[in-house]
C-alpha cells in the first residue's frame, strides 16, 4: 500500500514529502484552479519536489484533444501520469497512449465494470471514488473490493488509486480491501498522525523524566 497526497497546493506537497510517506501526487481541474495559478508551473513545481508518479488531468472530451494535452504534458516531466476521464473517448485516448509507453490514470470510475474497461485498454491506474460513492449513499469501498477481486483473479496489472478520501478510515478500509494506492488530502494525512493517547503518552513520559531529573 502506498499514499499519495492529492493536492496542488505547494506548501502542502512540500510538508507532506517532509514526512517520508508520500509516493507521489494526484491533481485535478478543481485542485488547480483552487491555486489560481498556471497549469504548468504548478506541474513543473510538483515534480521538483516529489519523485514519483505526479497525475495531471487532460480537460478535453474529444480522444484527439487529449492526446495533444496529454503528449504535452507527458513531456514536462517522465513522472508525470496522465489523468483521463472515463469516458468512450477516454478509453480510446488511453489505448494509444499505453502503445506511446505514456502512463495514465483514469478518474472518474464508479463502477467495477468502468474499472474493468480501463484496465482492457490499458490504463496504468483507476481513480474509484470512494467518498463521492458514500455521498450519495452507496458503498465506496466496496467498490475497492469488487475491483480489486477483478484485477487479482484475472491478472489485471492496472494499479487501484482509491480516490475522494474524506478520512483516515477510508484508507484503513481501501487497504484492506485491496487498493494499491490512497490519494489523500492533507488534512487527511494529518488526521492519521494523531491519536490522542500518544500525545497523553508523550506528556506522561516527559513528566516522569522531569521527576528523576529534578532530584
Ligand atoms: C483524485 O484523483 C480525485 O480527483 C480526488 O480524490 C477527488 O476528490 P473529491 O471527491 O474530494 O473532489
Amino acid at each position: 500500500m502506498r499514499l499519495f497526497i492529492d493536492t496542488a497546493n505547494i506548501e502542502e506537497i512540500k510538508a507532506a514529502n517532509d514526512l517520508g510517506v508520500i509516493a507521489g501526487v494526484t491533481t485535478n481541474p478543481s485542485l488547480i484552479a483552487r491555486e489560481g495559478r498556471n497549469f504548468e508551473e504548478v506541474v513543473r513545481e510538483i515534480c521538483a519536489i516529489v519523485d514519483g508518479p505526479i497525475s495531471a488531468e487532460v480537460i478535453s472530451t474529444e480522444a484527439e484533444g487529449m492526446l495533444v494535452e496529454a503528449r504535452q504534458l507527458a513531456a514536462i516531466h517522465p513522472n508525470i501520469v496522465i489523468k483521463i476521464p472515463m469516458t468512450g473517448e477516454g478509453l480510446k485516448a488511453v489505448k494509444v497512449l499505453a502503445k506511446e509507453g505514456i502512463r495514465t490514470n483514469v478518474t472518474l470510475i464508479f463502477s467495477a465494470s468502468q474499472a474493468l474497461l480501463a484496465a482492457l485498454a490499458g490504463a496504468t491506474y483507476v481513480s474509484p471514488f470512494v467518498g463521492r460513492l458514500d455521498d450519495i449513499s452507496h458503498d465506496g469501498i466496496q467498490l475497492i473490493a469488487d475491483i480489486a477481486a477483478i484485477f487479482d483473479l484475472h491478472g489485471l496489472e492496472t494499479e487501484i488509486i482509491a480516490a475522494s478520501i474524506r478520512h483516515p478510515m477510508h484508507v484503513v478500509e481501501a487497504a484492506k480491501a485491496g487498493a494499491h494506492i490512497a490519494t489523500i488530502p492533507y488534512g487527511v494525512l494529518q488526521q492519521m498522525l494523531k491519536h490522542p493517547l500518544t500525545d497523553i503518552g508523550i506528556q506522561k513520559f516527559l513528566a516522569d523524566w522531569q521527576k528523576v531529573a529534578g532530584k
